[in-house]
Order: C-alpha cells, then sequence, then structure tokens
C-alpha cells in the first residue's frame, strides 16, 4: 500500500506561511502521497500551489449539512469547492474543544463522502483511558460510531492518534502502535469486510524525523498524520522519507 504522510496545519501561520509551506512541498516525495490541511481560509490558495504536484490538500473539519442557517460552519461541496480532495474529521481537539461525538463525525463523514472528499477520522483514547487498559476498547467503540457504510471503498482513511500524545513529545512504545493497528484493522474487516485490507490507518501523535522509521516499520501503519512537524518543510519531507522503500 502506498504511504501517506498527512499534515495538519491545525491554526497557525498566515497566508504568506501557508503558500510558501505548500511550495516547499510541492517536489514532493517518491513512493509516498503527501496531503496537507491548512485552515479553511487558506485552502484555495494552497490548492492553487499544490495544483500539478504530488501534494494533495485537505480540510481540518466540515459541517454534516450541505447548506442552511450554520454561522461560521464550512459544508462538505464548499471544502470541495477550493480544489481540496480531503478533510480531517473527529480529530480529538474537535471532539474536545467543540463537543464533537461519533454520532456527528459519522455525519459529517457522510456529507464528505456525498461531497467526494477523501475523509480522515481520527479516533484514539486519553491518558486516563489508556491507563485504565481501555485504549484498545474506545478506539474500537469510536471506530463502529463514526466510520459510515461506503467509507471504506471510497478510500476513506482512518488516524489512530492517542489524545495524551499530541503536541507532548511523548508517544506509545512501537508496540503499543503496532497493538492498536492490529486491532482497528481486525475491527474494520470484521465490518466492512476484506477491502479494509488497503484502508490506510494513519499513527498521529508527536510523529519526529527521528521517529517516523521505526513507526513506519510497523505492520499497518500505513503513514502518518503530522500535527507540529509538518509545518517546517524540511521536517515534513523528512518524515516522509523515513518511509521504508
Ligand atoms: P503533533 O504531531 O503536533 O503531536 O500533532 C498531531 C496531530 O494532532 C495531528 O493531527
Amino acid at each position: 500500500m502506498r504511504p501517506l504522510i498527512a499534515g495538519n496545519w491545525k491554526m497557525h501561520g498566515n497566508l504568506r506561511e501557508a503558500v510558501r509551506l505548500a511550495e516547499g512541498l510541492r517536489e514532493g516525495v517518491d513512493g509516498v502521497d503527501l496531503l496537507v490541511c491548512p485552515p479553511f481560509v487558506h485552502l484555495h490558495p494552497v490548492a492553487v500551489v499544490a495544483l500539478g504536484s504530488r501534494v494533495a490538500v485537505g480540510a481540518q473539519d466540515c459541517h454534516a449539512a450541505g447548506k442552511g442557517a450554520h454561522t461560521g460552519d464550512v459544508s462538505a461541496a464548499m471544502v470541495r469547492d477550493t480544489g481540496a480532495t480531503h478533510v480531517i474529521l473527529g480529530h480529538s481537539e474537535r471532539r474536545q474543544n467543540h463537543a464533537e461525538t461519533d454520532a456527528s463525525v459519522m455525519a459529517k463523514t457522510e456529507a464528505a463522502l456525498a461531497a467526494g472528499l477523501i475523509p480522515v477520522v481520527c479516533v484514539g483514547e486519553t491518558e486516563a483511558e489508556r491507563l485504565a487498559g481501555r485504549a484498545e476498547a474506545v478506539v474500537t467503540e469510536q471506530l463502529a460510531g463514526s466510520i459510515p457504510y461506503g467509507f471504506i471503498t471510497a478510500g476513506g482513511i482512518v488516524a489512530y492518534e492517542p489524545v495524551w500524545a499530541i503536541g507532548t513529545g511523548r508517544t506509545p512504545t512501537e508496540e503499543e502502535v503496532a497493538a492498536i493497528h492490529a486491532t482497528m484493522r481486525h475491527a474494520l474487516v470484521e465490518s466492512f469486510g476484506p477491502a479494509a485490507r488497503t484502508t490506510r490507518l494513519l499513527y498521529g501523535g508527536s510523529v519526529k524525523p527521528g521517529n517516523a522509521a521505526g513507526i513506519f516499520a510497523l505492520e499497518h501503519v500505513d503513514g502518518a498524520l503530522v500535527g507540529g512537524a509538518s509545518l517546517v518543510a524540511a521536517d515534513f519531507l523528512a518524515i516522509a522519507r523515513a518511509v521504508p522503500e
């Protein structure tokens, strides 16, 4: 499976920085797909820079409704219209800061698929849940609640992001990542059949050039969703180059 290295730019940078960062990635990395996810307002200019390159562009969220009186929200079709092809959904920062639930993530994922976007659905346990030995149960439950029918065949992507590893410099051990990814693969194949063997499963949470190779070598890890290190072109490309040939 061709690996995907995705950058979640979160709420960072101004327009000039976003364009410059995208320009720095245009050359791409052989054998790896790149995806960058800027804030909504930078989607179109970044998509213009990425046009004809090996870099795809995605949003960080979308609304579940097609249109309507939803002040401040952005529909999946609007995201698609910017030139973006992907959308991150159910990121733990959205689940925490905007009270998103599995059901709302499911509805947004359905809207994204209907608009022709490839969803990147995020799951992951909190530190308390991991310490309570519930990490695999939490992730399995989130997958069951937020992945709709049609996701697998449309090329939907899943990102495992343990909440306590995001922006902290801490990561699970390679054994812990491998165990969750094997659990996710098993759960998806059980629910959706053998097509789910080709669903990309990304790891996210403090991925850096220095720890990327070890993570990418694990079975059922098909790439990464990178936060902080995706804001520096050289670091993001170094992570992509760490993918085994
Ligand atoms: P960091 O790579 O900064 O830990 O962020 C991970 C993340 O949340 C990507 O979506």
